[in-house]
């Protein structure tokens, strides 16, 4: 098993600079783009050749965490936007990082890796709000009720700032011990009950947002801290206590590796009716036959919504020296990387709601005789409209967003839309769709997974562009076979 993880210092700071698909951007304010939609699962489908689109398949995510000086690295960020789809940060919406000193809040560190996130089409894990570790430095003179009450306020000030916009929120990070009892802990100290009070507090600031406990060494089923968490889940569950998901954060490094029995813990978790995660992954020497096991004890289980690696090279790795991730040093995908990726293309399970079916086709009983007088306002020859909104903007760059919709009544099996961008701008990235050109007239054909629309249904696809947003693209219109 492992050690409780000790603090490490060895990430390299680098220049900070972001950098959005070769092009530099400056971004200074949270994004105003909701959460990006999740992937309709699709089985049948053409297996994925990256992490996310393998993932997708079963509605599942791929994450990574990074830290805020990996926004200045070209290699992180370039395997980061092909490959994953969610991302956490290292350190920078920690307690210390986000509220330094009493009431006075920072987001400039958590936004950076939020914005690039969210402009790369990924969603994003908030982590984390109240741990033993990582304290903002004046909860360090406190203790009882006034520590308390300084916890409930951070968790009230940070999640305020990030209302609406994250996937999860790891709300209580570690707080258990080896021997299943509570770690001893100055937050401990204010009462046994400041879990659930975190919680509550939690689900009053943010209702949006899935709350989860996350730890490590929580993997293995017969392992003491194991049952200590289960039990307590289940005793949150019994009372009403708000909690949706559990994070296990499978650090199998520091001579900890793959249970058998990781499945077993898997489902027993989402049997107490919560959402499951593989949060922190990394494995020793990136084992590929331990890789391969976490990921297929994940797809098996359909509550188990996703994996995140901690880091994506070794070199972004807190064990580094055990090359546990997925891409070595020279940003090459090692043997793990195709354990992992046949592994969620072999993913027997979809992730409850992720699969909801499209209705079933449905053709007029009586075909009109003649064609309708009124043509659909866009979308010749299929029934689909495309509008556009703009959903954030700055110096020399703007995000934009697409809606599709079927107005018809019979399902559409693909759609394309086409739209001509204004002189002077360019696309930077696309997401939920399949882009061909990148200036001036260019078209966008739906993904594997977002192709068949109900009748009445929408989809959305994105995109970063560089150039003013003061003329929004024009021209648009949706066909669809
Ligand atoms: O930023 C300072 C720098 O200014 C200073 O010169 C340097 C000196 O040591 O320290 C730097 O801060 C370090 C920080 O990482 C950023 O690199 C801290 O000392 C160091 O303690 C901190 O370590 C982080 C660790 O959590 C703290 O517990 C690791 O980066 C981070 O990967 C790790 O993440 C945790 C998860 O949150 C929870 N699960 C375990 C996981 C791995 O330990």
């Amino acid at each position: 098993m492992n050690e409780a993880p000790a603090p490490q210092g060895r990430h390299t700071r680098g220049r900070v600079r972001l950098v959005a698909g070769g092009a530099i951007t400056v971004v200074t304010a949270v994004a105003s783009v909701v959460v990006a939609t999740l992937a309709h699962a699709d089985l049948s489908g053409p297996p994925g050749t990256t992490l996310k689109a393998a993932a997708e398949r079963s509605g599942r995510y791929f994450g990574a965490a990074m830290g805020g000086d990996r926004l200045g690295d070209s290699g992180f960020l370039t395997i980061a936007n092909r490959e994953f789809d969610m991302m956490t940060a290292v350190n920078e919406m920690k307690p210390d990082a986000t509220e330094p000193n009493r009431g006075q809040f920072t987001f400039g560190a958590g936004d950076a890796i939020y914005n690039w996130a969210v402009q790369h089409g990924m969603r994003v894990r908030g982590h984390t709000l109240a741990w033993h570790a990582q304290q903002p430095r004046f909860w360090g003179s406190l203790s009882g009720s006034a520590l308390r009450q300084a916890m409930i306020d951070h968790i009230n000030g940070v999640m305020a700032h990030y209302k609406g916009k994250l996937a999860y929120w790891d709300v209580v990070n570690e707080a258990f011990a080896e021997n299943g009892s509570r770690r001893s802990s100055n937050l401990q100290s204010t009462g046994n009950d400041w879990i659930e009070v975190a919680f509550r507090a939690a689900r009053a600031a943010d209702p949006s947002v899935k709350l989860c406990y996350n730890d490590y060494n929580i993997e293995n089923w017969s392992y003491a801290k194991t049952q200590g968490v289960y039990n307590m889940i289940r005793d949150f569950k019994s009372r009403g206590v708000p909690i949706d998901c559990v994070g296990l954060q499978t650090h199998f490094t520091g001579g900890s590796s793959l249970p058998s029995n990781f499945q077993t813990t898997l489902s027993s978790f989402a049997a107490l009716d919560v959402d499951v995660a593989l949060t922190e992954a990394d494995v020793t020497n990136a084992s590929p036959a331990q890789y391969q096991g976490l990921t297929q004890a994940c797809t098996s289980v359909p509550r188990c919504v996703g994996i995140t690696t901690w880091g994506i090279r070794d070199s972004d790795s807190w064990r580094g020296s055990e090359n546990p991730l997925l891409f070595d040093r020279n940003s090459n995908a090692k043997p793990a990387y195709s354990a992992v990726v046949n592994a969620l293309n072999a993913a027997t399970t979809t992730v409850p709601g992720s699969s909801t079916p499209p209705s079933s086709p449905s053709t007029p009983s009586t075909p009109p005789s003649t064609p309708p007088s009124t043509p659909p306002v866009t979308g010749q020859p299929g029934a689909c409209t495309a509008t556009y909104r703009t959903t954030g903007s700055w110096g020399g760059g703007f995000q934009g967003e697409v809606t599709v919709t079927n107005n018809g009544s019979a399902t559409l099996t693909g759609w394309t839309v086409n739209l001509t961008l204004a002189s002077g701008q360019s696309l930077v990235n696309l997401w939920n769709g399949i882009n061909s050109g990148g200036s001036g007239a260019i078209s966008v054909r739906n993904a594997a997974y977002n192709g068949s629309l109900g009748a009445g249904a929408s989809t959305t696809f994105g995109f970063v562009a560089n150039g003013s947003s003061s003329t929004a693209p024009g021209d648009i219109s949706c066909t669809s076979p």
